[in-house]
């Protein structure tokens, strides 16, 4: 089950399964746990991760120590190659959200798989191209929509990810703090806040510590417009 979200990454997709078999074998496991920084914005880099279980979170700080999350990411994800493809530093810092397991790969090592096997450039392109589209997104929210149009955004990319069906909708368990959910809305955490009390006071969400019952989807979307 685990071997087939990591072959569903866009390292690995429409790679020959035994190419991909020997990529994943080149890889390394590891195991981490919530709140393990693995790497920091600003440092140099030398690898990239696959994400096999669990959530991380990349985020960025401000000189005066406010956060912003870029995305949230879970299983099938990969993280780690923007110093790559433009050598440079970090770009954000990654930090375990749930508890998770990742397969590291050097950046040289991908760099040897690209030249042997160049469509899977191509898939690390459309990788890439997919997340320029969801930051222009996100950057236009920021300029154009109202917080709670934002949070029913963020409610309802986090159940893409990590939603799942039951009775009375779709349950996110996204594992964020408030605090955590306020940074990747891009807003103060009372604010934040007071969208989901609203939201939960007119029967479209339900919350539920560190997850969200979205119970009327309809209108989230007509919200997140
Ligand atoms: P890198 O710069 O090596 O380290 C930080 C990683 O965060 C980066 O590679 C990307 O994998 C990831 N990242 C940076 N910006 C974004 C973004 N806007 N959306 C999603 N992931 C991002």
């Amino acid at each position: 089950m685990e071997d087939d979200v990591v072959l569903s990454a866009p390292l690995f997709v429409n790679m020959d399964p035994e190419a991909a078999r020997a990529l994943i074998a080149s890889m390394s496991p590891i195991e981490v746990s919530r709140g393990d920084v693995l790497f920091h914005e600003g440092e140099r880099a030398d690898r990239l991760f696959v994400i096999t279980s669990g959530k991380i979170k990349l985020g960025r700080r401000s000189s005066d120590g406010r956060e912003n999350l870029l995305s949230v990411q879970g299983p099938g994800e990969m993280f780690g190659e923007l110093s790559l493809f433009d050598p440079g530093p970090r770009t954000a810092t990654a930090t375990v959200v749930a508890d998770a397991r990742l397969l590291e790969l050097a950046h040289s090592a991908l760099i040897a798989w690209l030249e042997t096997n160049p469509t899977v450039a191509l898939h690390l392109l459309k990788a890439l191209a997919h997340r320029l589209r969801r930051t222009n997104e996100a950057l236009a929210d920021l300029v154009f929509s109202d917080i709670p149009g934002r949070v029913a955004k963020a409610l309802l990319d986090l159940a893409t990810r990590f939603g799942e069906t039951v009775d009375e909708g779709i349950r996110v368990a996204h594992d964020l703090t408030q605090e955590e959910l306020a940074q990747l809305v891009g807003a103060s955490r009372e604010t934040v806040n007071k969208a989901l009390a609203d939201f939960a006071a007119r029967g479209w969400v339900r919350r539920e510590g560190r997850a969200v019952v979205l119970l009327d989807v309809d209108r989230l979307e007509r919200r997140a417009r």
